[in-house]
């Protein structure tokens, strides 16, 4: 298949849902209007780029698991709201103090600290409400969508895993701390992104079972080349600065093993999840695709 064509009209259809969800005028999503400088300083950051990963996924895992329609959509959207403020607030001064993110000044830089943070909260909060307002699933099937994704995004998940990236800066920390940061901080969304799917696809626990396994592989190997991509990758395609790990020694896969035994551990990781999805046929391909294109990327 071509993975490049199934990754590019997969982005279509999500950005479209986002501009959907949240339009630049508010009397075209008939919703209740708030301030313009939040709706542009959120606009800023969803709309600057962004490879959609998390969507994407979403929506394979839930087409391989036999999902049909658009059901999963807010589901998506939502994923890729709450990433996006994940990344928002990752870039503020207090966290990595970054000036660039998806090729463009970072939300702080363009709008100022305060809106900047008001921007995340808002986009983490409107996550829930839209994938909890299509009531379009079985309300237990929703409900428990709704707390895989809100465990992956919070304390145990995500958070959890930032506040520990924050905390090991400039230590030398053990190879479990790292692993700990990286399957937290970046692995946990990215599976619920995969679980979702499976879940709302109506997948058996045979196959929420080895896609699990698929995702965790596929999570952590993610942030191992966010790291890599860090030391050797180009600023003018990631969109955002290199270098920077190193400058505020940060606990990376790249630190503790080097670029080398990084990029073989990756490529490992890459072999067990698509091992992971063996007993499966086509339906599963552009999976396979998705980890081989996560671990080869150069953005
Ligand atoms: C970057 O994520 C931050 C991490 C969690 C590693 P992506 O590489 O998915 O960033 P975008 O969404 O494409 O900008
Ligand atoms: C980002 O990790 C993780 C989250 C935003 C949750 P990094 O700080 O390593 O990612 P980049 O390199 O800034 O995108
Ligand atoms: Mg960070
Ligand atoms: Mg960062």
């Amino acid at each position: 298949m071509d993975i490049k064509k199934y990754l590019e009209e997969k982005k279509e259809i999500v950005d479209r849902a986002l501009e959907n969800y949240l339009p630049n005028r508010a009397e075209k999503s008939g919703e209740a209007d708030f301030p313009i400088s939040l709706r542009k300083a959120i606009r800023h950051s969803l709309f600057s780029g962004g490879k959609r990963i998390r969507p994407i996924l979403s929506i394979a895992a839930f087409e391989a698991a036999g999902g049909k329609g658009d059901r999963i959509l807010p589901f998506a959207c939502g994923l890729e709201m709450i990433h996006t403020y994940s990344l928002i607030h990752d870039d503020l001064p207090a966290i990595d103090n970054d000036d660039y993110r998806r090729g463009n000044l970072t939300c702080h830089k363009a709008f100022g600290e305060a809106i900047a943070i008001l921007a995340g909260d808002g986009l983490l909060t409107e996550a829930f409400r839209l994938m909890t307002k299509e009531a379009s699933a079985d309300p237990r099937v929703t409900l428990d969508i709704v707390n895989g994704i809100a465990r992956a995004s919070g304390i145990s998940g995500m958070v959890g895993g930032q506040a520990a990236d924050i905390e090991s800066e400039g230590k030398e920390v053990d190879f479990s701390t790292v692993g700990y940061i990286h399957s937290h901080k970046t692995g946990a969304l990215i599976l619920a992104s995969v679980r979702t799917g499976v879940k709302l696809g109506g997948g058996d626990e045979k196959t929420l079972k080895a896609f699990t396994r698929y995702g965790e592989s596929i999570g952590l190997a993610f942030q191992i080349v966010d790291d890599i991509l860090n030391v050797e990758g180009k600023a003018e395609l990631l969109g955002k600065n290199t270098g920077s790990d190193l400058f505020k020694k940060k606990a990376t896969y790249p630190s503790l093993l080097g670029i080398e035994e990084s990029r073989k551990r990756a490529g490992e990781l890459m072999k067990s999840a698509i091992d992971a999805l063996d007993p499966f046929g086509p339906e599963v391909e552009p999976l396979r695709e998705i980890a081989r294109f996560i671990v080869l990327r150069e953005s």
